[in-house]
């Protein structure tokens, strides 16, 4: 297994899956109780799970398919990609500690550390999205327990150089979490690269069908993985078997569909460049963007989703310039076989330094459909925005 590429291994993990005659995928097995043949068995771990909440079939299928994925020792599924965020910042912090975090953070994230974390004690400091690792080192302290990584971050996309920053914070005995979601562990690999825990979004491309929740956490360090699975298992933590049989189904075509959508993502990309509407697109895989060289350097794909900041016009026109789109849905994530379209300008307050840009910014997610057809749909909305 281990000299084959990931498409390779997600599918053989699958038709490798024990012997005899047997289904490809592995049976939902729907347990709170798990009846044993004897009292001792009922103490002995190696037949397997002893109760429904430590997962059966396919979640254990799901755990080690990813754990391969990101090069992992340990991988557990969340509920949400959001507490596969919040999990480890939990498991690794305690009172008086500091995390360090871009300004660009996914929303839900921010405000749980704002809110919840600080709370309890856990402060955050917020460094601005283009922040080089010195900058971000500088403002490190005594206290500085953890940093968050989101690269490219939320909804303006700027690249990070995580390999320098993993190291920088290694050496000043401070952890790394790194939100790999638009990488999805195929493009980027945060754990060859010196980050601790690399968590996803499940919910996203992996599932790729926009019908689950699910997260996953993966590290491979013994003092981290001890953290990250006791706070699991403190907290209760487990998904449902029906969730991660979706996003395992999800995992067997990840790897095509992420190619084909980020190709369609890119075409879309270049176009909207060149229009008279749109000052810039957001997308480090777009030559020309900020984050290139640094994504060139250390990614081998892209998601497909772009950040379009239009020339001008306030928030109505960008709203009504969504409502005329026909094959984008007006709905929120990203990574499912589906287009989708947004209007992200107010998130943008909730920064510390809400970044000033030409006018209304809007997230486009790029599907499966035909990348001519999605064109000419935008073209048919900057048609009807200019009338
Ligand atoms: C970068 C990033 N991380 C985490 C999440 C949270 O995932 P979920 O919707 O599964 O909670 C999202 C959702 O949009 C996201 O964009």
């Amino acid at each position: 297994m281990d000299r084959l590429s990931d498409r390779t291994r997600l599918i053989a993990s699958a038709t490798r899956r024990g012997g005899g005659r047997r289904p490809v995928s592995p049976p939902i097995e729907r347990a709170s109780t798990l009846l044993s043949d004897r009292v001792a068995d009922m103490r002995d771990a190696s037949l397997g799970p002893v109760y429904g909440i430590e997962g059966t079939a396919p979640q254990a299928a799901l755990r080690a398919a990813v754990a391969d994925l990101e090069g992992a020792e340990h991988c557990w599924l969340t509920p949400s990609g959001l507490s596969a965020v919040t999990v480890p910042i939990l498991a690794l912090t305690r009172p008086g500690d500091e995390v360090i975090a871009t300004d660009a953070i996914y929303g839900p994230v921010r405000r749980f550390l704002t809110r919840h974390l600080a709370s309890r004690g856990v402060t955050t400091r917020f460094h601005t999205p283009e922040a080089s690792v010195e900058q971000i080192m500088a403002t490190a302290g005594e206290r500085t327990r953890l940093i968050l990584i989101e690269s490219p971050a939320s909804l303006t996309f700027e690249m990070m150089d995580v390999p320098a920053l993993a190291a920088a914070a290694r050496d000043r005995g401070v952890l790394t979490v790194m939100d790999n979601t638009w990488a999805v562990g195929l493009a980027f690999k945060p754990l060859a690269h010196g980050v601790d825990v690399s968590v996803q979004a499940l919910t996203k491309y992996a599932a790729g069908h926009s019908d689950v929740l699910l997260g996953s956490i993966c590290a491979r360090e013994p003092a981290v993985v001890k953290a990250v699975a006791n706070t699991v298992e403190d907290l209760g933590l487990c998904v449902s078997p029906d969730d991660a049989w979706l996003a395992l189904r999800g995992l067997r075509t990840l790897p095509v569909r992420y190619a084909e959508q980020a190709r369609s993502a890119l075409r879309v990309a270049e176009w909207l460049s060149a229009r008279p509407e749109v000052a810039r697109v957001l997308h480090p895989a777009l030559p020309g963007d900020p984050g290139h060289s640094i994504w060139r350097r250390d990614f081998t794909g892209a998601a497909s989703i772009l950040g379009v900041v239009l020339n001008s016009g306030d928030a109505r026109a960008a709203e009504a310039f969504l409502e005329v789109l026909t094959l984008f849905g007006l709905g929120y994530s990203w990574g499912g076989f589906e287009s989708l379209a947004t209007h992200e300008t107010p998130q943008l307050a909730f920064r510390d330094v809400p970044q000033k840009l030409e006018g209304p910014l809007l997230r486009l997610h790029i599907g499966l459909e035909d990348p001519a057809d999605l064109i000419a749909d935008l073209e048919q909305a900057f048609v009807a925005l200019r009338g």
